[in-house]
């Protein structure tokens, strides 16, 4: 199964994606996670995204679409894969449009994951990560079971650096103004499909799972 998770930042994507690929044995494929992972290399990709980053802007589509194109034509992604948080803009959508078909492959469901934005602000503040394995907590919403520790593996817990209020502010603007374009874009393929990610993080996998199994 071919899957795009789209939502605005701390909607729950890859807090979801997390389950989905568990269940359905496919790759997760983040592009916010490949940055953040090209960073902490220092790689030249790294290097390149990170002035983005730091502000909440988007990184440049023929950076990200480059990296998405390496990753989609491994062999792990012959029997499906997750997209999450790619594509973001049309100019993205297009080019996995033509990636796609050289590949003779189609996408089957593209999820968008709704939650107000003033949500959005207390839940991305509030997140920690497992330096670890990467899970995502929230000290409200999702706290892990001893303070600052996963409960998977013991990891430390760290705050992401563009989940200060400040840029959480400008991610929430930019991706406000590119997401509503992208929504039409997949609405007229009549792939997409909208759920309310304002519920417990169970009850929206529930959901989600309704619309994977009616494939
Ligand atoms: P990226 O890493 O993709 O970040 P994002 O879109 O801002 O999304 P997040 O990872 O912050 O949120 P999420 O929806 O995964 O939420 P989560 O599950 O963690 O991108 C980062 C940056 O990289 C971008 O700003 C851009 O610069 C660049 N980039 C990436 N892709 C790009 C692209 N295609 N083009 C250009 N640039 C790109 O949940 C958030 C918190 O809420 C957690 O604490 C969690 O525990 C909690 N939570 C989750 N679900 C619930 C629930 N149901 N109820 C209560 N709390 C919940
Ligand atoms: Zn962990």
């Amino acid at each position: 199964m071919n899957i795009i998770l789209m939502g605005l930042p701390g909607a729950g994507k890859g807090t979801q994606a997390d389950s989905i690929v568990e269940k359905y044995d496919i790759p997760h494929i983040s592009t916010g996670d490949m940055f953040r992972a090209a960073i902490s290399e220092g790689t030249e990709l790294g290097l390149k995204a990170k002035s983005y980053m730091d502000q909440g802007a988007l990184v440049p589509d023929e950076v990200t679409i480059g990296i998405v194109r390496e990753r989609l034509s491994k062999s792990d992604c012959e029997k499906g894969f997750l997209l999450d948080g790619f594509p973001r803009t049309v100019p993205q959508a297009e080019a996995l449009d033509e990636l796609l078909a050289d590949m003779d492959r189609k996408i089957e469901h593209v999820i968008n994951i709704q939650v107000d934005p003033e949500e959005l602000v207390k839940r991305l503040t509030g997140r920690r990560i497992c330096k670890v394995c990467g899970t995502s907590y929230h000290l409200q919403f999702n706290p892990p079971k001893a303070e600052g520790v996963c409960d998977k593996d013991g990891g430390e817990l760290y705050q992401r650096e563009d989940d200060n209020p400040e840029t959480v502010k400008n991610r929430l603007d930019v991706n406000m103004t590119q997401t509503a374009p992208l929504l039409d874009f997949y609405e007229t393929k009549s792939v997409l499909s909208n759920i309310n990610g304002q519920q417990d993080i169970q009850n929206v996998f529930k959901d989600l799972d309704v619309i994977l199994q009616g494939n």
